[in-house]
C-alpha cells in the first residue's frame, strides 16, 4: 500500500475545503457558522449532517457519521483513506507521485489518458474523414456548439487511437486495462460517434460510441467496466446538471445521452441520463443528495414505463419529491423536443404528475371502467396506493377525486380507506439512532478525549494525572493524542483524524466521541471532575477485588487486614490508586 507522510496529507487537507468537497455530493445550506445537509451515510430524510468550515469536519447527529474531508470522500466513494487522499491531492495540485515521501505509488494517469483520447476523437470529427459523421449530426440537428459543449468526437478505423497513445509512451497494457484498446492491441472503438462520459466529479472515465453510417448489432458501444467506470454508479451529465441545480432544485432523469443533449439545445440543462440501465441503489444515494425534486422523464414506450415504475419503487422512501412525465406516442425526450419544440416540452415538465396520480392512471389499464366490479377492483387498488401517502391533504384530495370520478359517496371511499389503514397499520420504526449509552466512567473518558483535542491545558492535565485510561481504545487514543501534540506542538482535529486513520478501531472510537455532540466549551472544574471519576474507577475496581477476596477469606485476621485496606482506599488515599 502507498505510504504518504502526514505532512503531505495535512498539506492536501489545508488546500482543500471540506464544504466545497461535500457540496459536490450533498446539497448544503448555510446555518449559522456551519452548513447542513442530508446525511448520505444513513437513510436521512431531514438534514442532520453538519459541516464545519472552521473545524473542517462533518458530523451527523442522527447516525453518528463524522470525520474529515478524506474520510467523507473515502466513505462516500467506498474507497480507502489513502485513495481519498490521492484523489483530493490531484485536485489540490499536489503531485504525490513526485514526493520522495511516497513509496510504491505510481500516479494514476487514467484521467489524463481519457483527456487525450477525448481530444483525439474530437479532432478526428472535423477532419475530411469525419464528413459523414458531421453530416449525420447535422441531420440530427446537433450544432457545432453542442458538439463542443458535450465533447462529441469520432473514432475512425484508419486513425488509431492506440498508436497515438502508445507514441505518447502509455503502455498497451494500461490502455487495455482502461478500456480503450482490446486484447489484440487494436482500438475498441471504430467508426463511431464518441460521447465522453464523466464521473460524478467531472473526470473523463469512459466513452459511449454510436454507429452512424454502418450496420452493427449494437447501436451504442460503451467502455467496459473499469475501476473508475461503473455504469451503476455513473449518471451521464451529472457534473454539469449539478451546477445548474443551484438555480433550479429539480433534476430531470432521462434514459439516453441524446435526450440530455437535446434538452440542453433548448436551454434545459438540469438533465441526467441513466444510459439505458436500470437505476441502482448507488444511483439512489447520489440522487437523493442531488436535489429535492426529481422528475422521471423516460422514453414514452412500455420499456420506459417499466423503468419509471421501478425508479419510483427505488426512490420512494428517499424523501425526495418525485414527479413523472410520460411522453406520448412512444417518443423519447429527444424526439419529442425535435417534433413538438421547447415550449411543448416545458409544458410536459410543468404538468408532471405525482406518484399517486401516475399510479392511479396505470391502475386503470386493462380495466373496463364501465363495469361495476372492475370499478370496485380499481378503487381497492387505488386506495392501496393512496395509503402510502404521508400528506393527509393529498390523501383526502385523491379520495375525493375517486368519489367524484366514479360517482360514489365520499364517506364510502373514506371508510374503505380507513379500514385498509387500520388493517395494515405498521409500527413505524424510529430512525435508528446509533447513540450509544455509556456508564459514567466511559463518559468521563469520552469527555476528556474530546477536550484534549481542543485544549493543551486539558491534554497536560490528562498526561500528568490520568496517564492510564480504563478502556483500551481510549487509552491508545489518549497516547496518540499526547504523542501527536508533542510531535507537532498543536492539535488540529481534522488533521488528527488523518493521522489516526491507520487504525480503523481508533478512528471508530474517535468518530464516536466526535459525534456525541459534546458542548464546545468547558470549565477546568469539569475536567477535574472527569479525572476524579476516572480515579474513582480504579478505586472501585480495587475495592471490588478486595471485597471479593475478603468474602472468600476464611481467616478472620486476614479478613480484617483486607478490610483495613478497603477502608484506606475509601478514605485516606486520595490520588492514584492503580497498580
Ligand atoms: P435508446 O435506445 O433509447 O437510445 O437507449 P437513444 O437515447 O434513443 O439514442 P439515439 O437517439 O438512438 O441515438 C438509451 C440509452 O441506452 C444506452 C445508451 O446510453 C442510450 O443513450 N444504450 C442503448 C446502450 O448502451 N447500448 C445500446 O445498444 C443501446
Ligand atoms: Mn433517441
Amino acid at each position: 500500500m502507498a505510504y504518504i507522510s502526514n505532512e503531505i496529507i495535512n498539506e492536501i487537507r489545508n488546500r482543500t475545503d471540506i464544504v466545497e468537497v461535500v457540496s459536490k455530493y450533498v446539497n448544503l445550506t448555510k446555518k449559522g457558522k456551519n452548513y447542513i445537509g442530508v446525511c448520505p451515510f444513513h437513510d436521512d430524510h431531514s438534514p442532520s449532517m453538519s459541516v464545519s468550515p472552521e473545524k473542517q469536519i462533518f458530523t451527523c447527529f442522527s447516525c453518528g457519521a463524522t470525520g474529515n474531508v478524506f474520510t467523507f470522500v473515502a466513505d462516500f466513494e467506498k474507497i480507502s483513506f489513502i485513495q481519498a487522499v490521492q484523489l483530493l491531492g490531484e485536485k489540490a495540485g499536489i503531485n504525490i507521485s513526485n514526493s520522495d515521501k511516497l513509496v510504491d505509488n505510481k500516479k494514476d494517469d487514467y484521467f489524463e489518458i481519457y483527456e487525450l483520447a477525448n481530444k483525439f476523437y474530437q479532432n478526428s470529427l472535423f477532419t475530411s474523414l469525419g464528413k459523414n459523421a458531421v453530416e449525420y449530426l447535422e441531420n440530427r440537428k446537433i450544432s457545432k456548439d453542442t458538439i463542443k459543449k458535450f465533447g462529441i468526437g469520432l473514432s475512425i478505423q484508419k486513425v488509431s487511437l492506440t498508436d497515438y497513445l502508445v507514441n505518447k509512451k502509455y503502455s498497451i497494457q494500461k490502455l487495455n486495462d482502461i478500456g480503450l484498446t482490446n486484447d489484440n492491441g487494436k482500438d475498441v472503438f471504430i467508426n463511431r460517434i464518441m460521447f465522453p462520459i464523466y464521473d460524478l466529479s467531472g473526470n473523463p472515465v469512459a466513452f459511449s460510441g454510436r454507429i452512424y453510417n454502418t450496420k452493427d448489432t449494437s447501436k451504442y458501444v460503451n467502455t467496459k467496466e473499469t475501476d473508475k467506470f461503473k455504469k451503476g454508479k455513473i449518471l451521464y451529465n451529472y457534473h454539469i446538471a449539478k451546477e445548474h441545480l443551484k438555480k433550479n432544485d429539480t433534476v430531470i432523469i432521462m434514459e439516453g445521452q441524446m435526450d440530455v443533449i437535446r434538452a440542453s439545445t433548448v436551454g434545459i440543462n438540469n438533465c441526467i441520463a441513466t444510459m439505458g440501465t436500470a437505476l441502482t441503489r448507488d444511483h439512489r444515494n447520489v440522487l437523493k443528495n442531488m436535489a429535492d425534486n426529481i422528475i422521471l422523464c423516460f422514453d414514452g414506450d412500455t420499456a420506459g414505463e417499466k423503468a419509471t415504475l421501478s425508479a419510483i419503487e427505488l426512490l420512494l422512501d428517499t424523501g425526495v419529491n418525485i414527479r413523472i412525465v410520460r411522453l406520448p406516442d412512444n417518443m423519447d425526450p429527444d424526439e419529442y423536443i425535435l417534433k413538438e419544440g421547447k415550449d411543448a416540452f416545458l409544458r410536459q415538465i410543468d404538468l408532471a404528475v405525482s406518484v399517486i396520480e401516475y399510479k392511479m392512471e396505470i391502475l386503470k389499464k386493462d380495466k373496463n371502467l364501465g363495469d361495476a366490479r372492475d370499478i370496485s377492483n380499481y378503487i381497492n387498488s387505488a386506495i392501496k396506493e393512496i395509503a402510502n401517502e404521508k400528506d393527509d391533504i393529498v390523501v383526502e384530495l385523491n379520495l375525493k377525486k375517486i368519489a367524484t370520478n366514479f360517482n360514489v359517496e365520499y364517506e364510502t371511499i373514506r371508510k374503505k380507506y380507513d379500514d385498509f389503514k387500520t388493517k395494515n397499520r405498521v409500527i413505524k420504526k424510529e430512525e435508528i439512532k446509533v447513540k450509544k449509552t455509556y456508564d459514567r466512567y466511559r463518559k468521563a473518558e469520552n469527555n476528556l478525549i474530546y477536550y484534549m483535542l481542543k485544549s493543551s491545558t486539558v491534554l497536560n492535565m490528562v498526561e500528568k494525572r490520568v496517564g492510564y485510561f480504563p478502556t483500551k481504545n481510549i487509552r491508545d487514543l489518549s497516547n496518540e493524542i499526547i504523542y501527536y501534540f508533542h510531535k507537532y506542538g498543536i492539535i488540529n482535529v481534522a488533521d488528527f483524524i488523518s493521522y489516526i486513520s491507520f487504525s480503523d478501531e481508533l478512528l471508530g472510537t474517535l468518530k464516536d466521541i466526535l459525534a456525541m455532540n459534546i458542548k464546545e466549551d468547558f470549565q477546568v472544574e469539569e475536567i477535574e471532575d472527569y479525572i476524579f471519576v476516572i480515579s474513582e474507577y480504579y478505586k472501585k475496581k480495587k475495592i471490588d477485588e478486595l471485597t471479593k477476596m475478603m468474602k472468600e477469606e476464611k481467616d478472620p485476621l486476614k479478613q480484617a487486614k483486607i478490610l483495613g485496606e478497603i477502608m484506606e482506599i475509601r478514605g485516606v488515599r486520595k490520588d492514584d490508586t492503580r497498580n
